[in-house]
């Protein structure tokens, strides 16, 4: 083991023990609790630190997936916090179509009336995404439009969050675009949907499939997994993880396989309804029951 080694361990070992929750982080001012967000406050620090104190400037930070500005503005809290002299050229890359669709009922029938905002004009939440952002403009660049439409035009990325991947679609272009660009030995992947009960199945397939090429850190209780780059993924192996060229078979069984490795009973719990969700959408259930 090299003295690289040893300082990355001993690094990771401190990520561990989530010092995120620690009595002494704080992380305030430009009202950046106020913002109505789907993360949790535990995401809020966790996000924050990891800007603050693992960010070193070896690559930009990527927030797929930026909505109202809530995942933004603690990237970006902890960015500014940041006492590297490396980040010259390091900015927080925000990915969203910034649009509310009429069809998404838990944004229009539940998020929207707990935060007492109104639909906007047209479904269009770029204008308060930027109202939310606006003391942190110098950190951030925006891309407004499907995360499909974007291919990154930058070299590296130190951390990944990943807030976006609600479709096969997107999950594509996450893995063939994003992913590719992170540093091994270096990078830190956040898997946001990971537990939660409604996700779509491929985060939790992904990282079975990635099993040997990241090492899982931590996670926030409820969605977010933390995953460290441990190695290069070989380029035939990613092209393989495309959503259409995993059997059905093989989707279940490494879904099977994930359940085993979480032992709380909401976590279990929330793999489990994805893989049910999933044999229902591929009409199992009846079969199964038989
Ligand atoms: C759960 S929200 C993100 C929440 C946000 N991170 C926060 O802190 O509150 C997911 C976001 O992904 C965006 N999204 C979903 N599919 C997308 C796509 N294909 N391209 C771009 N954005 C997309 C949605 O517009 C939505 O704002």
């Amino acid at each position: 083991m090299t003295g690289r080694d040893i300082v990355r361990d001993d690094f990771l070992l401190r990520i561990k023990s989530k010092p995120w929750l620690s009595i002494n982080y704080h992380p305030e001012g430009n009202s950046i609790w106020h913002i109505p967000t789907m993360i949790s406050k535990e995401e809020k620090l966790m996000l924050s630190w990891l800007t603050e104190f693992f960010v070193t400037g070896k690559g930009q930070i990527v927030d797929l997936g930026s909505f109202l500005g809530g995942s933004t503005v603690f990237l970006a809290h902890g960015l500014s916090n940041n006492k590297s002299k490396a980040l010259n050229d390091i900015f927080i890359h925000c990915y969203d179509t910034f649009q509310i669709v009429l069809e998404d009922k838990h944004v229009v029938n539940y998020f929207l009336p707990k935060f007492e905002l109104d639909y906007p004009l047209g479904g269009d939440i770029y204008p308060l995404f930027k109202k939310h952002t606006n003391t942190f403009l110098e950190y951030l660049k925006v891309c407004k439009g499907k995360i499909e439409n974007y291919y990154p035009n930058y070299d590296k990325i130190e951390l990944l969050f990943v807030d976006v991947m609600k479709s096969p679609s997107s999950y594509n272009h996450v893995i063939s675009h994003f992913i590719p660009k992170l540093i091994p030995g270096k990078s830190i992947m956040i898997q946001q949907d990971y537990l939660c009960h409604t996700s779509g199945p491929w985060h939790v397939i992904l990282m079975e499939l990635l099993d040997d090429y990241f090492e899982l850190i931590t996670d926030t209780s409820i969605n977010s997994v933390l995953y460290f780059y441990t190695r290069e993924i070989p380029q035939e192996l990613l092209e393989s993880c495309i959503w259409e060229k995993i059997s059905k078979d093989k989707k279940i069984e490494l879904l099977e396989r994930a359940k085993e490795k979480w032992f709380l009973v909401h976590q279990k719990e929330m793999i489990e309804n994805q893989i049910s969700n999933f044999k229902k959408s591929l009409h199992l259930l009846k079969y199964d029951l038989n």
